[in-house]
Parts: C-alpha cells; sequence; structure tokens
C-alpha cells in the first residue's frame, strides 16, 4: 500500500534512525573486505559478544525471516517438527519458508496472547519415537510475542529446561527483543542465553535500523558449519559493512534501549488515553510497543481514511496499532482524537 498517512500499522514503517544512516555512511569510506572480513563487522561483532559473551557465536543477516529460517534449518532435519505458538511469525508470516526451507512440520500450541506455556508442551512430545510420526526438535518462542506480550526470563527457563530434558533445543525469535528487554528492564543475556535459549533471531531492524538481523547461538556447537547454512540460505551479504555498521550503531551505546523504551512508552500512552473510551476494548496486555484493540467496525473504516493500520481480525473488528522510536506524543494526542471523533460519531 503506498501512503502518505502517518502509520500504527507497524514498526517496520518507521524510517531508519539517523544514527543508523551516520553509522553506514561512516562505514562508507574506501574499500572494505567483503563478506565480512571487514573492521566494521568485527567491532559490531564485538559489541554483541560484550551483550551475549565473548563464545558466542554471531551472524549477521538480512531479514528476520531469514534469521530464522536459516537457524531453524541449521539445528533441524527434515523429519524433525518445530514447536511454535499458533501466533508465531514462523506460522503465519513467512509465507511457509521455514517449512519449506527446514522440511520440518510447525506445530502449532494454542495461545490468546501469543505465549506458549511450559504446561501445553508435553502433549507435543507424543510422537517422539514413533518412526511415522515427525520428530519434535526445537521450541520456538517470539520475544516480544507478535501479540505485543513478553515471557519474563523464568518462563523462559521453565521452556527451556523441558526442552533440555527432552533433547530439544530453544530458538528464540527476537525481532523485537529489545522492546522485551525495556518491558521487563531485563538484560538481553539474562532473557536469553541465561535462560537456557540455544540460538537467538537478534533483530534490529524493527527498532530503527534500515535491515540488520543477526543470528546468535549460545549453544556453540550447534553454530557449527552454519557460515555455509546462511550461504544456501541467501543471508550472506557481500558488503556487509552496511549490515554490521547498523548492529554497530544500535549497541555501541543504549539506542537500542532507548528506542525500544520510547516506542513501549508511547504504546503505553496510547492504550492509557484510549481505554475509558466505552466502544473501545483493549484485548492484550499492553507490555510493549503494541496494543490491540475491538473498536466498531465502521469506526475501523474511518479511521483507514486519516491512517494507516492493520484490521487483526475482522471477524472480532479487532486492530493492531503498533508505535516506534519515532512516535511522538503529538501523534498519540491526534491518533486518540482521532479514535474519538470515528468512535463517537455516527
Ligand atoms: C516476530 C517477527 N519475527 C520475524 C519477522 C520477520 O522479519 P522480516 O520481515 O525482516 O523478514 C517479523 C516481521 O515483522 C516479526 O514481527
Amino acid at each position: 500500500m503506498r501512503t502518505a498517512l502517518k502509520s500504527f500499522a507497524s514498526d517496520n514503517n518507521a524510517p531508519v534512525h539517523k544514527a543508523v544512516f551516520r553509522a553506514m555512511m561512516e562505514a562508507n569510506q574506501g574499500d572494505a573486505i567483503g563478506y565480512g572480513d571487514d573492521i566494521h563487522t568485527l567491532e559490531a561483532e564485538q559489541k554483541i559478544k560484550e551483550l551475549f559473551g565473548k563464545d558466542v557465536r554471531v551472524y549477521f543477516m538480512l531479514t528476520g525471516t531469514g534469521a530464522n529460517v536459516a537457524a531453524l534449518s541449521h539445528i533441524t532435519r527434515p523429519y524433525h517438527a518445530i514447536i511454535c505458538s499458533d501466533k508465531a511469525h514462523l506460522e503465519n508470516d513467512e509465507c511457509g519458508a521455514p517449512e519449506k526451507m527446514t522440511g520440518c512440520k510447525l506445530h502449532q500450541v494454542p495461545s490468546v496472547d501469543g505465549k506458549i506455556r511450559v504446561e501445553q508442551l508435553q502433549p507435543f512430545l507424543k510422537s517422539k519415537g514413533f518412526q511415522h510420526h515427525s520428530q519434535p526438535k526445537v521450541i520456538s518462542i517470539t520475544q516480544a510475542t507478535e501479540m505485543g506480550t513478553v515471557y519474563h526470563p523464568e518462563e523462559v527457563r521453565a521452556i527451556a529446561r523441558f526442552a533440555h530434558e527432552h533433547d530439544l533445543y530453544v530458538h528464540m525469535d527476537g525481532a523485537r527483543i529489545a522492546n522485551a528487554a525495556a518491558s521487563l528492564d531485563a538484560s538481553l543475556v539474562e532473557m536469553t542465553r541465561f535462560s537456557g535459549v540455544d540460538v537467538l533471531s537478534f533483530g534490529a531492524t524493527k527498532n530503527g535500523a534500515m535491515a540488520a538481523e543477526a543470528v546468535v547461538f549460545f549453544n556453540r556447537e550447534l553454530a557449527k558449519d552454519f557460515e555455509y547454512t546462511r550461504k544456501q540460505s541467501m543471508q550472506l551479504m557481500s558488503k556487509m559493512r552496511y549490515v554490521s555498521s547498523q548492529f554497530y550503531a544500535m549497541h555501541s551505546g543504549n539506542l537500542w534501549l532507548e528506542n525500544a523504551k520510547h516506542a513501549n512508552a508511547m504504546a503505553h500512552m496510547l492504550a492509557e488515553k484510549i481505554k475509558d473510551i466505552p466502544s473501545v476494548k483493549i484485548t492484550q496486555k499492553v507490555e510493549t510497543n503494541a496494543v490491540f484493540a475491538i473498536i466498531p467496525p465502521e469506526a475501523i473504516e474511518k479511521l483507514q481514511r486519516r491512517y494507516f493500520f492493520y484490521t487483526w481480525d475482522a471477524a472480532k473488528s479487532e486492530v493492531r496499532w503498533m508505535t516506534s522510536y519515532d512516535t511522538t506524543e503529538k501523534d498519540i494526542e491526534q491518533f486518540v482524537t482521532a479514535i474519538r471523533e470515528a468512535v463517537e460519531q455516527p
């Protein structure tokens, strides 16, 4: 959709943060060896190692789907199954790439808020050891979830304990891990490595970068030969410095956290200002930068003439509004006024 309308559709619609562009411009000096053997990539890798520990393995990628699919295909065989929430991006929004590229079945755990509960997992193991069925091998969780909720580190730990007891790995889709960290006030390492995650799709794009994702292996044995999987997955960027310098910009200081805190604060502000409007019903806990709400169907149409956002579930007349690092308080004030007008005027 081509639009000049202000977007509350997705943090994907926000512009690239100035500091990210600046870092890319700074990296844009002279020649640099391609495919990651350059100083910018080395420096960005070091920054990520400062976050997670110097022994982790870091591979820069171009897209979140690419990171998920490459990571999962590397740690599975085609006869495996990947357990994920029925709301998972893997399941709904990757055009079947996980199934195509891994050959695995996706087993969906029913969920209202996007989260998997450890108590739900046992039945998904019933096919283990039965040669006619796909063999569960990975539990993939999304942090923050597609519904804007977050897993507390102890919830991740419980899932990881269960996974490892049953010879399964834990993959975390961290496309919005920054928003989750800001919400939980927890460190990235506590939420991932210290909670038992084996491999992370580490996102920066949704938080102000242009196209910067990484696969980070905490379980180093699993990382073996991943460079070949990345290449076969068409995620090895020749001019790597332009990807890695984006990560450097985000993680050389606190930009990643400031951006995520701001995006979350704007969603909270929006929720706070609309929560008492009688015909608006917020449907999910607002924990990061998304607000889900049911509003009258005719109000959706009216509002969409002025703002760009998605109807999440047309049958329920539920919408998703997302904020980003560049959403301003004024944007929220104006949007709230528009929501009131749309729902209150017949
Ligand atoms: C939770 C989650 N994971 C992965 C992705 C995939 O990212 P990309 O669009 O860069 O492939 C998205 C994109 O919106 C997402 O929301």
